[in-house]
């Protein structure tokens, strides 16, 4: 088991910089996970740590080995894919034995390690059969099989789960997290979906466009963001955001009918533009009257979404527990204590604090 370590990372595609000298400490045993949008370099930081691209310039160590320009092979990781590529003319232990196989390992010690991994996963009734005979779920776990025999230091999993339905997606969450529990190796994961994320992660690394926004647990991401965009991007559904104006010991809010939110946060000059976030979660919907008119009320029988819209145009959502007697088209109003409002510099999306 080691950590990984990246320092001043850049990647470059020709003259296109996608990666920007990333700085990232990954403990041993740590569960960290990278998430961001489509496009933002997760995978290609991934495959670089995998050493399955050239990294253009920086340094990288794994255990404390300096790997910048090591073949994949002398890395001591394993990665899993999305597409869980198995050859399909072999058996659930052929295929998860295949590597060390072909690395000459004796026989008996790939039936000792293909047991156990076969043990961890619940593979035990699936070994004689061919990977058209599995389910999707069950095939991503020879998949991550297949990785756990060759006894990593480091897992790496590129969107291992988007390939399967909600249901097994859930499941499979769990298994890989009691897999973590398990073997305790140091795991790096990539995701957009930021449940994920959540639900995963010791540490979570948010990335926008080849840059890290924010790296901590997935708490202190939900309650204490540095930015907009990770306080947008944690937390399902996501933070409301209105746009307001800088007034006396607080903000006025154009959109809740000029509330004024009074704050203890450093605040810009009066009259600056600010942008006030509230979370769902810590909004109270009153319905009846108010500047704002609900749109469309979601139940999903533990909890209700209510999306509203502003006088401004612009839009809100309410999550309520239970039922909540919401009607489309009628008027309301939120409430939340100052204390859970969020500020942003309207220009630098910067918190302010
Ligand atoms: N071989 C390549 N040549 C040129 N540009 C590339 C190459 N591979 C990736 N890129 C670019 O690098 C950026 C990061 O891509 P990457 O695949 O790492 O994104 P991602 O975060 O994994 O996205 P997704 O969630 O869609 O998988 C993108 O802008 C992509 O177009
Ligand atoms: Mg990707």
């Amino acid at each position: 088991m080691s950590g990984v370590s990246l320092k001043n990372i850049v990647k470059k595609y020709d003259a296109v910089e996608v990666i920007h000298n990333i700085d990232l400490d990954i403990k041993e045993g740590e569960f960290c996970v990278f998430v961001g949008p489509s496009g933002c370099g997760k995978s290609t930081l991934l495959r670089m740590i995998a050493g399955l691209e050239e990294t253009t310039s920086g340094q990288m160590s794994i255990g404390g080995r300096d790997v910048t320009k090591a073949d994949p092979a002398e890395r001591g990781i394993a990665m899993v894919f999305q597409t869980y590529a198995l050859y399909p003319h072999m058996t659930v232990e052929e295929n998860m034995g295949f590597g060390l196989k072909m690395n000459k390992v004796p026989k008996d010690v790939i039936a000792q390690k293909v047991g156990e991994a076969s043990r961890i996963l619940k593979l035990d009734d699936y070994l004689k059969r061919k990977p058209k005979a599995l389910s999707g779920g069950q095939r991503q776990r020879v998949a991550i099989g297949r990785a756990i025999v060759r006894g990593p230091e480091v897992f790496l999993f590129d969107e291992p789960l988007s390939n399967l339905d909600a249901e097994l997606r859930v499941e499979m969450r769990v298994e890989i997290a009691r897999l973590h529990n398990e073997i305790g190796a140091t795991m790096i994961y990539v995701t957009h979906d930021q449940v994920e994320a959540m639900t995963l992660a010791d540490k979570i690394v948010v990335l926008r466009a080849g840059n890290i926004e924010q790296v901590g647990s997935p708490l202190h991401l939900y309650d204490d963001p540095d930015n907009k965009f990770v306080a947008g991007f944690i937390g399902s559904p996501g933070m409301n955001f209105l746009e307001g104006v800088v007034q006396g010991q607080g903000v006025r809010v154009p959109a809740l009918a000029d509330r004024i939110i009074e704050t203890a946060v450093g605040l810009p000059a009066q009259g600056t533009a600010v942008t006030v976030g509230v979370r769902p979660q810590t909004m109270m919907l009153e319905s009846g009257t108010g500047p704002l008119k609900i749109d469309i009320a979601e139940e999903l029988g533990g909890v209700s979404y209510i999306y509203l819209n502003a006088p401004t145009g612009e839009r809100l959502v309410v999550e309520a527990r239970g039922k909540s007697m919401a009607r489309s088209g009628s008027s309301a109003n939120v409430q939340f204590a100052p204390e859970d409002a969020l500020f942003f510099d309207a220009k630098s999306e910067k918190r302010l604090r």
